[in-house]
C-alpha cells in the first residue's frame, strides 16, 4: 500500500450502531432480550460451546445480564469523550444510527431533547473534522410500532415517511452521507426466516417484508434527495465473497445462484436509487453443491468448506483476500463503494492488526483494478453489544470495560491510525 492506493477525500473511518453502543434504549429489542436473557444463557453451551475460545468466553455468555443491552457502552452521554478517540486515530468518518424510539416514543410525539443530542452529536464531530455517515433504521423499532406488527404492518411505511421527513428536518442540514437501512435482507431473514431475532415473524411474512423495506428505501430516498440535492444517499447491504471450491460447472452455477440471492437481489430492486453502495463485508463461503449443503444454508449455515485459517472468537473465517474479488464484482453497478462496516470479534487483539492491513491491501488491489471505493469503516469504534449474543463479542478498535465504561484503545487501533497517516500523507 502506499499513499496513491487511495483516493483524495477517501473516508476513513469507524461504524457503530445505536443499539449497541448509547445505552438507555426502550424499543422491541430491549422487549426481546427482558423476555430472552435466561434462555439465551441457558443455550450458550449448545451455541458456542464449540468455539475453541469457549473457556474464555464460557462465564460471561452463561450469565442472563450479557443479554441484556442495558447501558451498552454509554455513548448516550459519553460521545464527546469517543470522538476524541477517532481524532487520536485520525478518523475522518464515522458512522453511527439514530434510534426510532429514542425520537419518537409514542406515534408522532417527538422527543425534543433527543433530536438536540444528535444534533450535538453531528456538530461535535464536524467541530473535530469527523464527516457523520447517518444510518436512518438500524434494526429495532418502537414498541409501538411493533405491536401494530413492525416492517409486515402495512401502515408502517406511513409512520416512516412521517419520521423521514422530521429527521431531515432536524438533522439533515449536518448531514451529507445517509444510509437509509442497514443490512435490510439479512436482517429479515434473521427475523422472519431463521427466526432468531425479534420479531420473529411468520415465515409467510418475508416477501412481503421485503417488498416493504425496498419501498422504504425509495421513499427515504426521495425524500433526502427532495430537501437536500446534494446529499449522498446509500444504503448499507451485507454481502458475502461466493466462491465455488472447484471449476465444476453445478459449482460455478451454485455460486452465481446464491450471489444473486444473497448479495445482488435487493440491490436490483434499489440501485436506481442509490448515489453509492454501502458494503458489509463479515463473510467468505465456498461452495460446494450438495443437496444437504443447500438445505444447510436455508437455516443459515454456509461455510463448511471454509478452510478456515484463522477465525474471530464467533468462529467466523477471516478472509481479508475476498474483499477484492467482491468489491469487482460489486463494481458492475457502476456505483461508488463506502465499505460501512469490516471487522472481527477479537477480544485478545491478536488478529486485529494483520486483518485490517490485508483487508485494506485488499481494497488496494480492487481499487487499482478499477472498483471506486470512497472509504472503509472499521466495525466497531468501541466493543459494543452484539444482538442476541450480548457483550462477549468484542469489536472494538478500543475495549470498553463495561463496569466502569473505561475505554483502552487496543494495539491494532494503532496499526489502523499508522496506515490512514502514511495514506493521508504527501
Ligand atoms: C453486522 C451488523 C452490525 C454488527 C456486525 C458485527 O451484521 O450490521 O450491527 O453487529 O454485524
Amino acid at each position: 500500500m502506499t499513499k496513491r492506493s487511495f483516493p483524495k477525500g477517501f473516508l476513513w473511518g469507524a461504524a457503530t450502531a445505536a443499539h449497541q453502543v448509547e445505552g438507555g434504549l426502550i424499543n422491541d429489542w430491549t422487549a426481546w432480550e427482558q423476555a430472552n436473557a435466561k434462555v439465551l444463557a441457558a443455550l450458550a453451551e449448545t451455541r458456542f460451546g464449540g468455539l475453541p475460545n469457549w473457556p474464555q468466553i464460557k462465564a460471561e455468555a452463561t450469565k442472563p445480564a450479557n443479554y441484556l443491552s442495558g447501558p451498552a457502552a454509554d455513548f448516550r452521554h459519553r460521545y464527546p469523550a469517543d470522538i476524541k478517540l477517532m481524532v487520536k486515530l485520525g478518523l475522518n468518518a464515522f458512522r453511527f444510527s439514530i434510534d426510532w424510539s429514542r425520537l419518537e416514543p409514542q406515534p408522532g410525539r417527538y422527543d425534543e431533547a433527543e433530536f438536540s443530542y444528535y444534533r450535538d452529536l453531528i456538530k461535535q464531530l464536524h467541530s473535530a473534522g469527523v464527516e457523520p455517515l447517518l444510518t436512518l433504521w438500524h434494526w429495532p423499532l418502537p414498541q409501538w410500532l411493533v405491536d401494530q406488527g413492525g416492517w409486515h404492518s402495512r401502515s408502517i411505511l406511513g409512520h416512516w415517511q412521517r419520521f423521514v421527513i422530521k429527521v431531515i428536518k432536524e438533522l439533515g442540514a449536518g448531514i451529507t452521507y445517509w444510509l437509509t437501512l442497514n443490512e435490510p435482507d439479512g436482517w429479515a431473514g434473521n427475523a422472519y426466516l431463521l427466526k432468531t431475532w425479534p420479531p420473529q415473524g411468520p415465515r409467510r411474512y418475508l416477501p412481503r417484508v421485503l417488498r416493504q423495506l425496498v419501498k422504504a428505501h425509495r421513499l427515504a430516498y426521495s425524500q433526502i434527495k427532495q430537501n437536500f440535492p446534494e446529499a449522498q444517499v446509500g444504503l448499507a447491504k451485507s454481502v458475502v465473497y461466493f466462491e465455488p471450491v472447484d471449476r465444476k460447472l453445478r459449482n460455478r452455477l451454485y455460486k452465481r445462484l446464491v450471489t444473486w440471492l444473497v448479495n445482488y437481489r435487493f440491490l436490483n430492486q434499489t440501485h436506481e436509487y442509490l448515489d453509492f453502495i454501502g458494503v458489509n463485508y463479515y463473510f467468505h463461503n465456498r461452495l460446494d453443491f450438495r443437496w444437504r449443503d443447500f438445505k444447510q444454508m436455508w437455516r443459515g449455515n454456509f461455510g463448511s468448506h471454509n478452510r478456515n485459517q484463522q477465525i474471530s472468537d464467533m468462529g467466523w473465517e477471516l478472509y481479508p483476500r475476498g474483499l477484492a474479488p467482491l468489491l469487482a464484482e460489486l463494481n458492475k453497478y457502476r456505483k461508488p463503494l463506502i465499505i460501512t462496516e469490516h471487522g472481527l470479534a477479537d477480544a485478545s487483539d491478536q488478529h486485529r492488526g494483520w486483518y485490517i492491513k490485508e483487508s485494506l491491501s485488499s481494497v488496494a488491489k480492487a481499487i487499482a483494478a478499477g472498483a471506486d471505493v470512497r472509504g472503509y469503516l472499521h466495525w466497531s469504534l468501541i466493543d459494543n453489544f452484539e444482538w442476541d449474543k450480548g457483550f462477549w463479542p468484542r469489536f472494538g478498535l478500543a475495549e470498553v470495560d463495561f463496569r466502569t465504561q473505561q475505554r483502552r484503545l487496543r494495539p491494532s487501533a494503532f496499526i489502523y491510525a499508522q496506515i490512514i497517516k502514511s495514506a493521508k500523507a504527501g
